[in-house]
């Protein structure tokens, strides 16, 4: 989703600017672009349709002077991509820039008021409608830049971070933030701007974390200041991020995608560290333990989630109730918040999120606070929206997801979730000794199997080739492993364009069933569980309507390679762990169909990797 970077210091901002704009583009995006005040006080601002490298080749030419400046990536929401509807967008004067992530909800009506005072607009976007309004009350009340951006932004409904400079200024930049993430980066005499601190970790590890409804301005050789729309000041938090550059690049891999599958060995062990002792075996979450109390009465939980973290909540649903046999809801956020759900001040609502900002999931959250439930956070973004307005919670650990498909932070989703219900279910007195010392031995040997998991690479590469050219995919699976195929058709669709589904296996005959002939892959999760000879049986009844089956099995399993045209053997971990380990060759899978195709792995058409607007 679209991206923000500023600077001002005393360096040249644009190769600051350029390198923050590549940082981002994980995120997704159709267009960028870049203000800059130049030392002589004139506003250059270069901006156009697609990748930054095109920006890059369009600015060769220009004036790239100035120390101050702001640039953006965009994913269209109000128009469609193009060099006009590129931030940042200009005032009527072309006095004032601004760059704008997140949607103004009645965009609408300002500019009507606007244009009935003369104003003209040369995109499609709600943006521009922003910078016009902040123009109109600067000069209609001859008021500080501050103080227009803060009357602009109390008009606005919807949720916005924005960043704004202005002609014969290159002393100042006013940013604001309510609903869209916005950090500026503290160096020595030189700040930053950004959606994601990470995209500045090469200048600093020094970060704030805008709050909602404040407005940050930022002066050259002047302390940083936050304040309120009514001017009230807020205090300056500092926080120090630890990250390092190699975690954000792609390691000799050619993929960042194909990285981060490769890393989830290391991914769970940093994710189990310091909470599953290897000694005595024994697990603990802290963000529950500190809560004791609030987990010991909780009369139901709740997860809202949106895309591949809904998916790991089902299987968090199956972990608690068979853990603990607390009752579990599992939601799309994107509906909770819509369909005013029942909440006790006795549930706990786990909101579950890679980059802690997806929109839907951070309102959801909102919603269940304001409820009286205990909220409690699953993220992988330390210091993320989700993260700091939740009560409690547990961050995954698995590093910085670039590639837009989610994969070690599902991996890492569901060891959190196996400790969360290992930890509340002990507390609880619900799990007998034996079955909690099974599972957490599992987890400690987890990083070794999916070492193994890894080497069936070569064999899963070889075996896209076969499908590449497949319309349609069904993906099937049951209990655990249902879950597990809803993330494998949602990872072949997102990054091959591929339509595939994922059905609970005895499902099929209730409708897709229809669907399968032999032009139809069907992938079949066969690992051993209590519904194993069930499974079977569906196979069965796909064969005899002539479909073509890749199972995924454990051991020799001489049943399933009689009946599947192709297997792919996955060694077996306790069945509550088996997601883990069968989501690895359906990524790989997914992962070779698309880079057959020619797709762009890590940037899929149309996704981005935080959602930020609704
Ligand atoms: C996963 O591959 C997707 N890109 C997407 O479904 C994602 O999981 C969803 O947008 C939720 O994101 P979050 O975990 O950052 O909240």
């Amino acid at each position: 989703m679209c991206g923000i970077v500023g600077y001002i210091g005393k360096r040249n901002a644009y190769p600051i600017l350029i390198k923050g704009l590549h940082r981002l583009e994980y995120r997704g995006y159709d267009s960028a672009g870049i203000a800059l005040v130049d030392d002589e006080g004139a506003l250059n601002v270069y901006k156009c349709k697609g990748k930054v490298a095109a920006l890059e080749h369009f600015v060769e030419t220009k004036n790239l002077g100035g120390s101050i400046g702001i640039a953006h990536t965009r994913w269209a929401t109000h128009g469609v991509p193009n060099d006009v509807n590129a931030h940042p967008h200009c005032s009527v004067s072309e006095n004032i820039a601004l760059i704008h992530n997140g949607i103004i909800e009645n965009y609408r009506v300002l500019k009507d008021a606007l244009e009935a005072n003369g104003y003209t607009f040369r995109s499609t976007t709600d943006s521009e409608v922003l910078v016009n309004l902040i123009e109109y009350i600067r000069s209609t009340n001859c008021c500080t830049l501050l103080e227009a951006v803060q009357q602009a932004l109390k008009q606005v409904i919807g949720a916005y971070s924005i960043a704004v400079i202005e002609r014969g200024n290159r002393d100042e930049i006013i940013a604001a933030r309510k609903s869209s993430p916005l950090v500026v980066g503290i160096g020595e005499g030189e700040y930053f701007l950004g959606s994601d601190p990470a995209s500045l970790i090469e200048y600093t590890n020094n970060f704030v974390y805008v709050k909602d409804g404040e407005v940050a301005l930022i002066r050259r050789n002047h302390p940083l200041k936050l304040v309120t729309l009514d001017n009230r000041e807020s205090k300056i938090d500092i926080k120090q991020l630890e990250l390092s550059i190699s975690q954000l690049e792609k390691g000799g891999y050619p993929h960042f995608m194909l990285k981060e599958i490769y890393e989830q060995p290391k991914t769970i062990v940093d994710c189990i560290r310091g909470r599953v002792n290897p000694d005595s075996g024994n697990v603990k979450l802290s963000g529950v333990i500190d809560n004791r109390e609030r987990f010991l009465r909780a009369r139901r939980i709740i997860f809202v989630a949106c895309g591949t973290s809904w998916h790991a909540s089902l299987i968090g649903e199956h972990l608690i109730e068979n853990i603990c046999r607390i009752p579990v809801e599992v939601e799309y956020a994107s509906e909770f918040r819509y369909r005013n759900p029942i909440i006790h001040p006795d549930d706990i609502v786990v909101a579950v999120s890679q980059s802690g900002e997806t929109a839907d999931t951070l309102a959801a959250v909102e919603l269940a606070r304001k409820a009286g439930a205990f909220v409690f956070g699953i993220c992988n973004v330390v210091g993320s929206s989700i993260s700091r307005a939740t009560d409690s919670g547990a961050y995954i650990h698995v590093g910085p997801e670039i590639g837009v498909a989610s994969t070690k932070a599902f991996t890492g989703q569901v060891t959190v979730m196996a400790m969360l219900a290992l930890t509340i279910g002990k507390e609880l007195g619900t799990v007998s000794d034996d079955y909690f010392h099974e599972v957490s031995q599992a987890l400690l040997e987890l990083p070794d199997k999916l070492t193994e998991v890894l080497k069936l690479d070569a064999q899963i590469s070889e075996l896209s080739k076969i499908f590449t050219y497949a319309h349609n995919f069904i993906y099937l699976g049951r209990g655990y492993n249902y879950p597990t195929a809803l993330e494998g058709a949602l990872k072949l669709k997102e990054i091959s364009y591929i339509h595939a589904e994922g059905y609970p296996a005895a499902e099929m005959k209730h409708g897709p069933i229809a669907l399968i002939d032999n032009e139809m892959p069907t992938v079949v999760i066969a690992t051993p569980d209590h519904t194993y000879a069930k499974t079977v049986s569906n196979m069965e009844e796909v064969k005899a309507r002539g479909g073509r089956i890749i199972a995924i099995i454990a051991h020799e399993d001489e049943q399933v390679r009689r009946i599947a045209d192709y297997c792919i053997e996955v060694p077996v971990v306790t069945e509550c762990l088996m997601p883990i380990v069968v989501s690895v060759p359906l990524q790989l899978l997914a992962y070779h169909i698309a880079v057959n195709k020619g797709r762009n792995v890590d940037q899929p058409r149309n996704l981005a990797k935080s959602v930020t607007v609704e």
